[in-house]
């Protein structure tokens, strides 16, 4: 082994989504096979000694590539010289909550978290939001850390990607890999928007490979709208594996590159499709040499106008909900 570790930090070690997250890390599914890493795990102070215990299954997995752990209750100290971060760690909802109900609950965690990574993080420091609301914690997490540069922080819409890629691709009777320049935009809640329009299978468009429109609208953007909740109602927690796995697909693509495959991002925008600046929106993007490239200039029918409008002004209504926090 010959490169120097990759300093990782996690938030929310302790939780049900960094116990997927976390053993795949230390595997190399995110930074590669030859990179060693160093885990630098957050929790509150509460949740320490449970941490102990993730720390102990950790170690006996013997991973090549896991060079050290450190384990702290200091966002200051977690997020020391950090080349990137999982900030996972907030309050998840229950049966009968909305996303946006954990706003000012997980607000002053983002506050804090921004600030860190302000004073603390490498400037190429690539951060992923998790925790929700997503889009809105990483809108908190940016306004602290102004010295990060622009796309330093991002927030995690590739779940529900994820899973309209799955949904398609079962309905189309292709392999999921076979579904490009799909798109989900807007804020990880219901009112997102997944967009077939763009949409293809081996350069044929999907939307006339499926045909069925009618299902696309009723069953399809429903579907993947309402996942978190269905897989609440039925496990009485909250998406763990799933989430943790698309985390790992955002970032390994922002890292070693998404090739020619559009990803869907939460970005800060820059005012693309009308949106205000700063908004943290998910987006479509391309990843080449470490950096975010975006798919700009897209054509929107109606239908996908309205859709888009209708969850830009949910994360509107989340940012100015927050802003005295
Ligand atoms: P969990 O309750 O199992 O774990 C959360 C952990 O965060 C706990 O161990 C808690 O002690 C810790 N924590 C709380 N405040 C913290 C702080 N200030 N600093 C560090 N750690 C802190 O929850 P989970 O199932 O792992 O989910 C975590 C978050 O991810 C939730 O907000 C959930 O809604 C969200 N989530 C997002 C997506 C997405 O697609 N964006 C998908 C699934 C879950
Ligand atoms: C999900 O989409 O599964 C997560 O955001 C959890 C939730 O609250 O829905």
């Amino acid at each position: 082994m010959t490169s120097a570790p990759i300093h990782v930090a996690v938030s929310g070690a302790a939780g049900q989504i960094a116990y997927s997250l976390l053993f795949r890390l230390a595997k190399g599914d995110v930074f590669g096979a030859g990179q060693p890493i160093h885990l630098s795990l957050l929790e509150i102070t509460p949740a320490l000694p449970a941490l102990r215990g993730v720390v102990m299954e950790l170690e006996d997995c013997a991973f090549p590539l896991l060079s050290g752990i450190s384990v702290s209750d200091d966002p200051a100290v977690a997020f020391r010289d950090i080349d990137a971060a999982f900030l996972v760690g907030s309050r998840p909802r229950g049966k009968g909550m909305e996303r946006r109900d954990l706003l000012s609950a997980n607000a002053a965690i983002f506050k804090a978290q921004g600030r860190a990574l302000n004073e603390q993080a490498k400037r190429t420091a690539k951060v992923l939001v998790v925790g929700n609301p997503a889009n809105t914690n990483a809108w908190i997490a940016i306004r602290h850390a102004p010295d990060l540069p622009h796309d330093a922080i991002t927030s995690m819409i590739r779940l529900d990607h994820n899973r309209a890629q799955a949904q398609l691709a079962a309905k189309a009777g292709v392999d999921v890999t076979a579904i490009e320049r799909l798109v989900v935009w807007g804020n990880h809640s219901p009112t997102m928007f997944a967009d077939w329009q763009h949409a293809v299978v081996q350069g044929r468009p999907l939307p006339d490979l499926i045909g069925d429109h009618a299902w696309y609208r009723d069953t399809l953007i429903p579907t993947v709208a309402q996942r978190g909740t269905a897989i609440i109602e039925a496990r009485g927690l909250s998406s763990a594996a799933s989430a943790a796995n698309a985390a790992i697909h955002h970032m390994r693509d922002w890292v070693q590159g998404s090739g020619d495959r559009w990803v869907s991002m939460g970005l800060a925008s820059e005012g693309d499709y009308g949106l205000a600046q700063g908004l943290v929106c998910g987006v479509p993007a391309l990843c080449r040499d470490g950096r975010i490239e975006r798919v700009r200039g897209l054509e929107l029918d109606a239908f996908a106008r309205r859709m888009l409008d209708r969850t830009v002004a949910e994360l509107m209504e989340e940012r100015a909900a927050v802003a005295d926090l």
